[in-house]
């Protein structure tokens, strides 16, 4: 059950050496591949890292987060730089009719940059955490990393950025679950009334 897996998610930073076997590593990614998308597009690339070395320069990639370096496995979610600019612009005009005129005139480079698929790529990485953590590997997102270093790293073509990292593996000691907000906080109905 979803909601109970759920309960027991949580970020884990510290690792045991134990491999993933290929079969548990296959079925993490097929969660990730029927993952839905913006017109069924699929605009990512998944890339799984198991080399021990490669893993540590990733860390180094990423802000130098040490932690990062003790997992066996780490899975890049790489997403497509969006190729239709201007059909691209042209949504984000729909969803933000007042910006029409700053989102049309935006910088080519940085437009390109900001309006990735990036957000795309959040689906199947909650998928893939969902299935990993059902074979018992817990998980963590890493955002903060240099996304140039990143992908030099990975010799990844100019197509497709990396835009998140998830590090996995068998937790070592005990894992802890964080306190979420209650329904009340985070829910309403129809129309926002502020509880006070
Ligand atoms: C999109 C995203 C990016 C994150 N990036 C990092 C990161 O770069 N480094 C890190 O240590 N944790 C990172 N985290 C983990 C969060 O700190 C963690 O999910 C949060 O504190 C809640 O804890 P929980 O996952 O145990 O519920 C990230 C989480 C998300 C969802």
């Amino acid at each position: 059950m979803i909601v109970d897996l759920l309960k027991k998610r949580c970020s884990v930073r510290n690792f045991k050496q134990d491999k993933i076997p290929q079969d548990t590593i296959d079925y993490i990614i097929e969660a990730g591949r029927l993952s839905p998308s913006g017109g069924n597009e699929q605009p990512w690339m998944f890339g799984i890292v198991n080399d021990k070395k490669l893993i540590n320069s990733i860390s180094i990639a990423a802000y130098n987060q040490k932690w990062i370096s003790s997992a066996p496995l780490i899975i890049v979610l790489c997403t497509t730089i969006v190729e239709d600019e201007r059909g691209a612009r042209d949504i984000q005009v729909s969803r933000f009719p007042e910006l029409k005129n700053e989102i049309l005139t935006m910088n080519k480079a940085l437009y390109n940059k900001l309006n990735s698929e990036e957000h795309q790529s959040k689906i199947p990485g909650t998928n893939m955490v969902l299935a990993a953590l059902e074979h018992g590997i817990y998980s963590t997102w890493v955002s903060y990393f240099n996304v140039n270093e990143v992908s030099d790293l990975l010799n990844l073509p100019s197509l497709y950025m990396p835009s998140e990292i998830l590090v996995l593996g068998y937790a070592e000691g005990e894992t802890k679950v964080k306190i979420k907000k209650k329904k009340e906080e985070i829910v309403f109905v129809n129309s926002y009334n502020k509880i006070t």
